[in-house]
């Protein structure tokens, strides 16, 4: 529950990051604070693909929910909950060939798998029913029968979730297909996966975790490093960004405001890349780029900041430090993927989001999650229309929210057209306090119930969440 002085506090906290539209983050000064520690200090951890064992029919991982304890803050450890015992793992899988992850949970606490971004049938969605019992293990089977895109792997069970997320366990899942092999788009050392987040680590590495404490985590990490260093080639590179924080936004810019291509969000690339100066990366989302750094002389370094911070913090959230030149075969192509046809939408529904203080919980159309409610039952291969309301003006609050299942497109916000950076498949979308936005959805082929929730893990964990079951 939240006391009167905390919701105020959040209250005022979320309004810098509401309230302030776009347009005005553009012109703002990076705010400059006492980092807890001197950034660029640590070398970026580039993961390397998990290896799975190949059987015939799909490759197996089997990956053990626990503690570990990591290095993060030079000459300290943190205890961090972790999917096999490192922060940030990746697993890389192939369009057409299924994975299969035994899930072994030797935490205390429930766990369940979800594969945010994922096609898969409703027994592996992670759903709270399927939870994983501390001492149990369980199979969940991704399909993989859906474009390539990134996605990522983290735990579903209700009530923990947000906690084991904010500890660590979350992990990068690239879904690779031909159709974008065959683009010339920057591969292997070139294409790098960066999770972001943000943390509150205390001086001797302690990792503190406070379920209402989003504006008291002020530091960044990237692939578990606190504000790193990573040298590059004078070339192209692509960058997947995935948001693993629990409510954290990154407002991201390169250097002075440089540019760079905005290729890719959620459910894979965009029809085509869109040059960019600002990147919006909100909790849960993921947002591809190609920067080109055969811009920058060998000797530059560039930082990535954050134009969207509460007051005291640094903006730094990695650096990229050009060491060397490099031959570049890569290109950005002007088309990248056709925008997929949905089809005519013929249902309507509105999902009104709102704080209830006198209930301390986050509503969706005035309920609280209901593991025993259903909300609605979509019909297979029938486009809907559906409405997000953020009705939070009072407390300028922020949510998205985020279907499990299938991929959306945005239709409009405010009644105005998406833009070209929205043009692609998304499955998890902001909406400020007082807007709205339109989605279009079709659900297809798999049955059964799946959640749809707002993504900031605290409202969550304060009951923003439904279920909807899919009948034929
Ligand atoms: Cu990241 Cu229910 O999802
Ligand atoms: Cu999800
Ligand atoms: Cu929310």
């Amino acid at each position: 529950m939240l006391n009167r002085r905390s919701l105020l506090k959040a209250g005022a906290a979320a309004g810098v990051l509401a309230a302030v539209p776009v347009g005005l983050v553009l012109g703002a000064q990076p705010r400059r604070a006492a980092a807890a520690t001197t950034p660029f200090t640590v070398p970026l951890r580039v993961p390397r693909p998990l290896r799975p064992t190949r059987l015939a029919d799909y490759d197996l991982y089997r990956l053990t929910s626990r503690e570990a304890d990591v290095a993060i803050l030079p000459g300290t450890t943190s205890r961090v909950r972790t999917l096999g015992g490192a922060l940030s793992p990746l697993i890389v899988a192939r369009r057409g060939r299924p994975v299969i992850i035994e899930q072994a949970n030797a935490l205390d606490v429930p766990f369940s798998m979800h594969l945010h971004g994922g096609h898969v049938p409703a027994h592996s969605d992670g759903h709270p029913d399927n939870e994983v019992a501390p001492g149990r293990s369980r199979l969940f089977r991704y399909p993989n029968n859906q474009p390539a895109s990134t996605m990522w792997v983290h735990d579903h069970s209700h009530h923990a979730h947000a906690e084991n997320i904010y500890r660590g366990a979350a992990a990068t899942y690239v879904l690779t297909d031909p159709a974008e092999d065959a683009l010339p788009l920057p591969k292997g050392q070139y294409d790098v996966t960066l999770q972001l987040r943000d943390a509150k680590l205390e001086d001797d590495g302690t990792l503190v975790y406070d379920l209402h404490g989003f504006q008291d985590r002020p530091t960044f990490l990237v692939n578990g490093s606190p504000r790193p260093y990573f040298e590059v080639a004078a070339r192209k590179y692509r960058f997947r960004l995935v948001n693993t924080s629990n409510e954290r936004a990154f407002v991201l810019r390169l250097g002075e405001g440089d540019e760079f291509t905005h290729i890719a969000t959620d459910g894979g690339l965009l029809p085509a890349p869109v040059p960019s100066r600002i990147l919006q990366v909100w909790p849960a989302e993921r947002q591809e780029i190609v920067v080109d750094f055969s811009k920058y002389p060998v000797g530059s370094k560039i930082v990535l900041s954050t134009m969207m911070t509460f007051p005291g913090e640094a903006p730094e959230v990695l650096r990229f430090d050009v060491v060397r030149t490099a031959d570049d075969p890569s290109s950005v192509p002007a088309t990248l993927r056709p925008v997929a046809d949905l089809g005519t939408p013929a249902v309507e529904r509105t999902f009104a989001m709102s704080f209830d203080p006198q209930r301390g919980q986050h509503l969706i159309n005035g309920k609280p999650f209901d593991v025993n409610r259903v909300d609605f039952r979509p019909k297979l291969g029938v486009t809907e229309i559906w409405t997000i309301e953020n009705k939070d003006v009072d407390f300028t609050i922020p949510h998205s929210l985020h279907p499990h299942l299938e991929h959306f497109q945005v239709v409009d916000r405010n009644g105005k057209p998406a833009g070209p950076n929205e043009a692609g498949l998304k499955d998890t979308i902001t909406v400020m306090p007082g807007e709205s936005a339109r989605i279009k959805i079709k659900f297809t082929d798999y049955t059964g119930r799946f959640m749809f929730h707002c993504h900031l893990m605290g409202h969550l964990t304060m009951g923003m969440m439904g279920q909807m079951e899919m009948a034929r």
